[in-house]
């Protein structure tokens, strides 16, 4: 920072001096601060589940991953202003150091290399970083389905709304978007997986909220699951804010 000028330089001084002081009462007062928040994973499937957690902003949680065995229940921690997306994993066969794939949701290894191998059910979650900030939440089929999965928010509030697929979209998925494996299907690809279209996909001709519109696909999704992402300009009906601070995930909820 440069000034021109006596009264102009002390001005300055005095402002760069209340911002400190500014600074270390805000670093005291810790109600100033968002809360952490509880992030609760629930495995309601017949069946384990590897959960991946990526963190776009702040720590990796948990390592990023662990196992959950049906019925089981893990909790991590996540701090104020932490991002990230999850996701399941099914089928994974990993040796002692980590190293093996995954039938659905593959990211590599135990350990993620990257993003879950589409067609994968996702969460995106990001965690408000002060106390009158929300939080935004989402579960999206717009890279296809796996596991279904519910995201629940509790706490200040109580009256927000679930994200999620709570319908089986591996039993009711068109017979083109199917992913079998030993006669069961046990993922539906998004049609622009499957087709790798434009119209799908809202690239090129059809890259605006105005110009891609629903198709028979997304709207399929739509029904069966009203409360995820079925296309990539689903936002509305599909992106949810909060001010609640806990998090519990549910794969394969019921009801
Ligand atoms: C999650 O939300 C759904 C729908 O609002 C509700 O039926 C269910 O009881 C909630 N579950 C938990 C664990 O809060
Ligand atoms: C979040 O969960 C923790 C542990 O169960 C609890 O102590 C805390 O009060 C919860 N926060 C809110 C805002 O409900």
């Amino acid at each position: 920072m440069q000034c021109v000028g006596a009264q102009e330089c002390s001005a300055m001084r005095r402002q760069s001096c209340f911002s400190m002081l500014l600074e270390l009462v805000l670093g005291l007062m810790p109600f100033e601060v968002g809360s952490a928040a509880i992030l609760s994973f629930e495995n309601h499937c017949s069946y384990t589940v590897w959960p991946a957690i990526i963190s776009r902003n702040g720590p990796t949680l948990g390592d990023g991953r662990f196992s959950l065995a049906p019925g089981k229940l893990a909790q991590l921690i996540a701090e104020p202003g932490w991002s990230g997306r999850v996701w399941a994993r099914t089928g994974c066969n990993f040796d002692a150091s980590g190293n093996g794939k995954c039938l659905t949701g593959d990211c590599g290894s135990l350990n993620c290399n990257g993003d879950g191998q589409p067609p994968v059910t996702l969460a995106q979650i990001i965690i408000a970083s002060g106390t009158t900030d929300n939080s935004f939440y989402d579960v999206s089929l717009v890279n296809g389905y796996n596991v279904g999965m519910r995201i629940n928010v509790t706490g200040r509030t109580n009256d927000c709304q679930y994200a999620g697929c709570i319908n089986d979209l591996n039993g009711n998925c068109p017979p083109e978007l199917q992913v079998v494996v030993s006669g069961s299907v046990v993922a539906c690809k998004s049609a622009c997986e499957a087709f790798n279209a434009a119209q799908f996909c809202c690239g090129d001709d059809y890259s605006t909220p105005q110009t891609c519109s629903p198709t028979q696909y997304s709207e399929h999704f739509k029904k069966a699951c009203p409360n995820a992402y079925s296309y990539p300009y689903d936002d509305v009906s599909s992106r949810f804010t909060c001010s609640g601070s806990n998090y519990s995930i549910t794969f394969c909820p019921t009801g």
